[in-house]
């Protein structure tokens, strides 16, 4: 395998970000880290008890930290919680040390994975399908402007994303 920085899978909930970055960490042997994971590790409670105890100011605050030294690490693979572009700084740390890979998801297909999932502090709301929508609105250009490679995961399944992924990084599994 060559040797490239890290990578890093970043799109909206229920992308398939953690899906994907399993396949790809044992394809390409890098050590899988689902960002997310590690903040429940750390606060030993899941992210929906951390929304729900100190709200999402706290939640970014601690996505930031742990973003700015996990970095530092080599051969990984992240999955970003959804919401990390939000901040340019993550996003700038982010793209400093992985090749950037923006899994795509239609805001239609969203909506129908996200249907009866109910561990998204974001989406415990009347509307789901409107707040989904315009999240997705929102945050596409950020997806994009901080993405090295995007690649849609609408309609398919993990192991072509995989394959895809593998092909645009111009490595050999
Ligand atoms: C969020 C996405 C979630 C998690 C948190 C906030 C977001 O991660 O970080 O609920 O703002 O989109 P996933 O994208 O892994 O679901």
């Amino acid at each position: 395998m060559k040797s490239f920085k890290n990578i890093a899978l970043i799109g909206f909930m229920g992308s398939g970000k953690s899906t994907v970055g399993e396949i790809i960490s044992k394809k390409l042997n890098l050590l899988f880290i689902d960002i997310d994971n590690v903040i429940e590790l750390i606060e030993e409670k899941s992210i929906d008890s951390i929304f729900k105890l100190h709200g999402e100011k706290y939640f970014r605050e601690l996505e930031s930290k742990i973003i700015d030294k996990i970095f530092l690490n080599k051969n990984c693979i992240f999955a970003c919680g959804g919401g990390v572009v939000k901040n340019s700084r993550n996003a700038d740390t982010i793209r400093k040390n992985s090749t950037v890979v923006y899994l795509h998801v239609s805001p239609e297909e969203a909506c129908r994975r996200l249907e009866n999932v109910s561990n998204r502090p974001l989406l415990k709301v009347k509307d789901k399908q409107k707040v989904i929508k315009s999240m997705i609105n929102e945050r596409e250009m950020l997806y994009r402007k901080n993405a090295d490679i995007i690649v849609s995961n609408t309609d398919k399944n993990p192991e072509i994303i995989v394959y895809e992924i593998i092909n645009k990084l111009g490595v050999s599994a």
